[in-house]
């Protein structure tokens, strides 16, 4: 990695700053790192019809497909309540487009949790 998880989870923190949630007032932000160096940032885009809504996970990882980056190597996620842990459906979509070693940095405040997607989503489907 060309950065630390702290400073990848410091990336987070800012891009939680530009949170679109006036639904649920829980701001989440997102650094995506992939393999040669560029961080994507996300955050979550809610909606009125609540099902539009997409996670900060999500945000920052359609970002970088769609900026021509598809090798991934780490993501850092900071939440208004800490730890947050991706939800299910940022889980499944990680499985697509990440490798199991892929790495999963919490924002816990003082400290960084650190989880690979193979702990977070076992036994994931596939066909
Ligand atoms: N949210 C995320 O952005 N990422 C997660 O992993 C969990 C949930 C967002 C969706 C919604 O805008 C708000 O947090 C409350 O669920």
């Amino acid at each position: 990695m060309n950065i630390t998880k702290e400073e990848l989870v410091q990336r987070a923190r800012e891009a939680k700053e530009r949170t679109y949630s006036p639904y649920s007032s829980f701001g989440v932000g997102a650094a995506l790192l992939c393999k040669e160096g560029t961080v994507y940032l996300g955050t979550n885009v809610e909606n009125v019809s609540f099902g539009a809504t997409c996670c900060a996970e999500r945000v920052a990882l359609f970002s970088a497909i769609a900026n021509g980056d598809r090798d991934f190597e780490a993501i850092a996620i900071s939440a208004t309540n800490i730890p947050c842990y991706p939800c299910g459906i940022c889980r499944q979509v990680m499985s697509e487009l990440c490798d199991g070693d892929f790495k999963i940095f919490i924002d816990n405040g003082t400290d960084v949790i650190e989880k690979s997607l193979e702990e977070l989503l076992p036994c994931s489907f596939d066909f």
